[in-house]
């Protein structure tokens, strides 16, 4: 899978994403990430790419020509299958958004977009290519954002400086559901929002720290027993911590009797 981050700070993400997991993975050619620098793209020669808002207001606003010219530089090449995805478009031609060597996804990293979560992480790693556009100062001017993005995605509800650490949220979430990114391909199945429940605890050595045992059913070497304590253990902690998820969870008959008996032994 190919990331490409169109930014103003392509030193930022860059940094950020050549470490630990991702960075192997891209070592290894399971992913490419790069950062196209917008400001390569500014056409005056102060290389300025920001402009005061028509009808006033506070801030900047990036212009349109720049972003426009970034992503086309992006597009053109993944159309030409220079990442080696895609097939050839006709010269100087937007490809289609779906045929083969469409039109890549161009996810535009704003509070005003779909909240990321793990349903969109799972959805987008199934793409080839992924451009992700960050806004600085005020924001983008709109009409570039019509003409090329498709998605709008916010991290959460609030508001940070720039596009740049959402982005590198995104593309780590994503890169991880890549094939062979995560050694333990089963890491990726049993974890936090899968079946919208929370990952069970874990324990390692030693066996007693703080006065505080390991439970006993995880030293029993009975792997149903195992299984058994573990899902109940993500309903338990789903229904105490984020009862918003909890609701949205199917259970067993069995397991929503074994509930109400655990919270009664609680109380
Ligand atoms: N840009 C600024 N704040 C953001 C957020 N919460 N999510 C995505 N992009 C942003």
């Amino acid at each position: 899978m190919n990331f490409h981050i169109l930014t103003l700070f392509p030193d930022m993400v860059m940094d950020g994403l050549n470490t630990s997991i991702i960075g192997r993975a891209v070592n290894a050619g399971l992913l490419s990430i790069e950062a196209v620098n917008i400001r390569d793209y500014a056409f005056n020669k102060h290389q300025s790419v920001d402009d005061y808002p028509y009808g006033g207001g506070a801030g900047m606003l990036m212009q349109a020509e720049p972003v426009y010219l970034a992503y086309k530089a992006v597009a053109d090449k993944i159309a030409s299958g220079q990442y080696g995805a895609g097939d050839h478009a006709a010269e100087g031609e937007l490809p289609e958004k779906s045929a083969p060597g469409k039109r890549p996804r161009v996810v535009y990293l704003s509070p005003q977009g779909d909240v990321f979560d793990q349903k969109m992480a799972e959805e987008l790693a199934q793409e080839e290519d992924l451009i992700l556009l960050c806004g600085h100062y005020e924001g983008i001017d709109e009409r570039v954002l019509e003409e090329i993005v498709t998605d709008y995605v916010s991290i959460g509800d609030y508001v940070l400086t720039g596009g740049e650490l959402p982005a590198m949220v995104m593309v780590d979430a994503i890169s991880r559901l890549v094939p062979g990114v995560l050694h333990n391909d089963v890491s990726a199945e049993f974890e936090s929002f899968q079946d919208n429940l929370l990952e069970y605890p874990q324990y390692s050595r030693p066996e007693e720290w703080h006065g505080k045992k390991v439970p006993p059913v995880l030293l029993s070497g009975h792997h149903a027993n195992i299984e058994k304590w573990r899902r109940e253990q993500s309903i338990l902690r789903t229904y105490e911590r984020r009862p918003d998820l909890f609701e949205k969870c199917e259970l067993t008959e069995k397991e929503r009797k074994w509930l109400e008996e655990e919270l009664r032994a609680l109380n």
